[in-house]
């Protein structure tokens, strides 16, 4: 099997990632935008001993889960890689995904996963988007996604998971920069100036824009037009990113227009959101999402809780209505700003937010009486080991840990397993329709 050959494949089931899996030769092959069921042909794309990857040029006998994918990007952006499957089999592979990964802790522990929780609004759910700018070959300003494990832009003109306000703004931007000759920055050379667009909005569709450049540029005349064309807007930054870097984003925001935060509504509060602030990218089914942690934690009135990265704080606050008092901890400066201004907006007295790393600022609450609860939601890459020994030397009786990584996941809980506590059930959550990113929340409490 060599790269660029066509192969004829009947894919017989999927991955962790949904990609369609096959054998050829005997070995695996794993096989992009394939369904179970169907006859395709394939070019590999990559060769490794023991699998290969290919994608989909010819579907030969369609299978009846498969649906004309909405967006004309699909075939270049790297973004939602399971567009062409109907929802009911999305689900199904999220929920494989998570089994998979639980595998050995739901055999150990005899539980069963629930059912994941769906999103109603499978399109134009996503809140947050970042856009790098580019030249296409004739030199003209276009802006997208990468191209999956590659830094090739995509020209796309909207996403169909954003808001599709958000889409206009955009484009809007992108013209303006295009006819005022505002140089696009060059992450290989280093050269120009305009990096790409990032774009917030709430419930009401109100957004944030934070306009990345390497440099302060006067875009006065930009602000006119989006004053008189876009309402909507609200709030607006320039981010001064002069690092060479692919990294869109520094710590460096400089306010240019109107508000400094947009508001976000969760569960009948409200959150003043800033630009360097984590929000969950999907709004209703964040608050499916927390509701289920609650129900997990059968809060009550007597109880003391941690929540670990807590943010802006939206988790931290809705517990303090259910409980007597909650610690939150998180890393960011901003975001504790923001969560302490969120706690006078929604007149909490009984919340105290603490910034630092989480496996420091524990340290500082290991003296209190009685923790009853504790939630984790950390990055990416999981909690540390640190963090995770202190819980367990607090003898915390029950963690609710909402993850956004379950391979991290799987193996934090595994960790704490294996220190005393059980797994009484977990249930994924689709926050990220149409891409293979799964949320899962679990409760583990600690044996009696
Ligand atoms: C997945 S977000 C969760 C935020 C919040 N719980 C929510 O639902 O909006 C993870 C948060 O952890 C924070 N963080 C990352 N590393 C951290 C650390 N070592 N200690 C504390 N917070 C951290 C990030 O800044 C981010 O706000």
């Amino acid at each position: 099997m060599e790269e660029g050959k066509i192969v004829k494949l009947e894919i017989e089931g999927y991955d962790m990632n949904g990609l369609g899996v096959a054998k050829h030769d005997g070995i695996i092959v794993f096989v992009s935008k394939a369904l179970k069921g169907e006859t395709v042909l394939a070019e590999i794309t990559n060769v490794h001993k023991k699998y290969s990857f290919a994608k989909t040029t010819k579907i030969l006998i369609p299978s009846s889960v498969r649906i004309d994918p909405v967006c004309p990007y699909i075939e270049g952006c790297g973004g939602c890689d399971l567009l062409h499957m109907k929802y009911d089999i999305e689900c199904q592979v999220k929920e494989d995904k998570v089994k998979n990964a639980f595998r050995k802790i739901l055999e150990k522990q005899k539980v069963k996963l629930n059912p994941i929780i769906r999103n109603e609004q499978t399109l134009g759910y996503r809140n947050k988007v970042m856009m790098p700018f580019g030249y296409d070959e004739d030199e003209n300003v276009i802006y997208g996604f990468y191209e999956k494990l590659s830094h090739n832009l995509i020209s796309i003109d909207q996403c169909k998971i954003s808001n599709p306000y958000v889409n206009e703004v955009v484009e809007f931007i992108r013209k303006y920069v295009s006819v005022m000759h505002i140089k696009i920055y060059d992450e290989i050379k280093h050269t120009g100036i305009f990096r790409g667009v990032m774009v917030r909005n709430n419930y009401k569709n109100e957004m944030m824009v934070v306009l990345i450049v390497t440099k302060y540029v006067d875009f006065s005349k930009l602000l006119e037009y989006i004053s008189t064309d876009f309402p909507l807007v609200r709030s607006m930054y320039l981010n001064i990113n002069p690092n060479q870097t692919n990294v869109m984003l520094s710590d460096e925001y400089i306010h240019i227009y109107q508000d400094k935060t947009i508001t976000e509504n969760i569960l009948g509060l409200k959150f003043n959101v800033s630009a360097g602030s984590f929000m969950q990218v999907n709004h209703d089914n964040c608050e499916k999402l927390y509701l289920e942690a609650f129900r997990m934690a059968k809060l009550t009135k007597d109880m003391n809780v941690i929540d670990a990265y807590c943010g802006m704080g939206s988790i931290t606050l809705n517990i303090a209505k259910q409980v007597n008092h909650v610690y939150g901890i998180e890393i960011v400066e901003a975001a504790i700003e923001n969560a302490n201004y969120n706690k006078e907006l929604n007149n909490i007295p009984n919340a105290t937010f603490i910034c630092g790393p989480c496996e420091e600022e524990i340290q500082k609450l290991t003296h209190l009486e009685k923790i009853d609860c504790i939630f984790f939601d950390p990055p990416r890459k999981g909690c540390d080991q640190k963090f995770l020994d202190t819980v367990i030397a607090m003898k915390i009786p029950r963690i609710i840990y909402i993850s956004c990584n379950i391979s991290t996941a799987a193996r934090d809980i595994t960790y704490l397993l294996d220190h005393q506590y059980t797994l009484q059930e977990a249930t994924p959550c689709d926050l990220f329709s149409r891409t293979s990113h799964t949320e899962v929340i679990s409760l583990l409490e600690l044996k009696k």
